[in-house]
């Protein structure tokens, strides 16, 4: 009770301010939101284009330790939550219109394919939020990128520990992994990218400086291929730094 009277006042001093209009989302955001929601529509055709259930997850290795059909449904309602947020904060972006893709997702002939291709799924779509923060002009879009980057990171990792023995190498010389639209939407099998799954449906965000966003193991530059190339120390070599490149071994997938 005294929780719900607290979130019930902080929601009145919020509506109390007025809103101030140069944070707003600019159309510059549009495409940011619009290639957003194509990444997590395909989450969500890729749980809901095949219909599954406990006979089916049987089969899948360490399943009854996990849980799949029960975390798995709860997964798909978070995907179906996150849909749902980018359609309103895309309702509040100028010249922002739900993209119509034709996902070409890919289909598991056991319980066990279906949670290796989630993995891969969950993994790049979790990069893929991480770099769209880089293109964004406003906090209401940078938020919501922030939140399901999260939830995909969340996602990857409970995978991972169901199909890997050890997910967290102690040698790792970077951060999460992390790509740039123009990589992601590329077509080709390297890790990250989805170009395949969304066939001509959105086109990538351009960065806001009209520079190349570059991304290193522990951080991002605008511009600045040596600023991103900054290691965990300077007695290891930072992995290879590019426009598309980004720090791939946390996962070790
Ligand atoms: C809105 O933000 C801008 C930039 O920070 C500031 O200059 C302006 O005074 C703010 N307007 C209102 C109404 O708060
Ligand atoms: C369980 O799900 C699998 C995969 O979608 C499907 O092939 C199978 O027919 C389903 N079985 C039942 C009993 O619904
Ligand atoms: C959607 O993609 C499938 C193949 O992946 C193709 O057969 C179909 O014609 C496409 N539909 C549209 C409307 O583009
Ligand atoms: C089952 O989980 C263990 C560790 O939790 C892991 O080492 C093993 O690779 C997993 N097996 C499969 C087939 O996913
Ligand atoms: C980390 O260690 C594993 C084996 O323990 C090895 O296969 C891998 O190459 C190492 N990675 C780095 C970046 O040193
Ligand atoms: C990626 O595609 C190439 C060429 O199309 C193919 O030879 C290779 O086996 C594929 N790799 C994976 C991991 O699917
Ligand atoms: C790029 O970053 C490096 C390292 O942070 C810095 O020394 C250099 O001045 C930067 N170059 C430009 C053009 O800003």
């Amino acid at each position: 009770m005294r929780f719900f009277s607290m979130f019930g006042g902080l929601l009145l001093a919020g509506a109390a301010l007025a809103q101030n209009t140069s944070c707003s989302p600019k159309s510059s955001d549009a495409a940011v939101v619009e290639y957003a929601y194509a990444l997590q529509g395909l989450l969500e055709r890729y749980y809901t284009s095949q219909p599954i259930n406990q006979t089916f997850l049987q089969t899948a290795t360490n399943g009854s330790r996990l849980e799949y059909y029960q975390n798995l449904l709860g997964i798909q309602r978070q995907n179906r939550l996150g849909v749902r947020a980018l359609q309103v904060v895309g309702a509040k972006v100028p010249g922002y219109s739900n993209p119509r893709c034709n996902y070409s997702v890919p289909r598991a002939s056991s319980g066990e394919q279906y949670v290796t291709i989630a993995l891969g799924l969950e993994a790049d779509v979790a990069a893929a939020f991480i770099g769209a923060t880089a293109y964004t002009q406003s906090p209401e879009v940078s938020f919501i990128l922030a939140r399901l980057a999260a939830v995909h990171t969340a996602d990857t990792t409970w995978l991972a520990a169901g199909q890997k023995g050890i997910i967290f190498p102690s040698n790792t010389s970077s951060l999460v992994p992390a790509f740039n639209p123009a990589y992601v939407l590329g077509l080709g099998n390297e890790t990250g990218r989805l170009g395949r799954y969304l066939p001509n449906c959105v086109s990538a965000p351009s960065s806001p400086c009209d520079q190349p966003f570059f991304i290193g193991p522990l951080v991002g530059s605008v511009g600045n291929r040596t600023s991103a190339a900054a290691g965990p120390s300077s007695s290891v070599p930072s992995p290879s730094i590019s426009p598309t490149a980004a720090a791939r071994n946390r996962f070790a997938i």
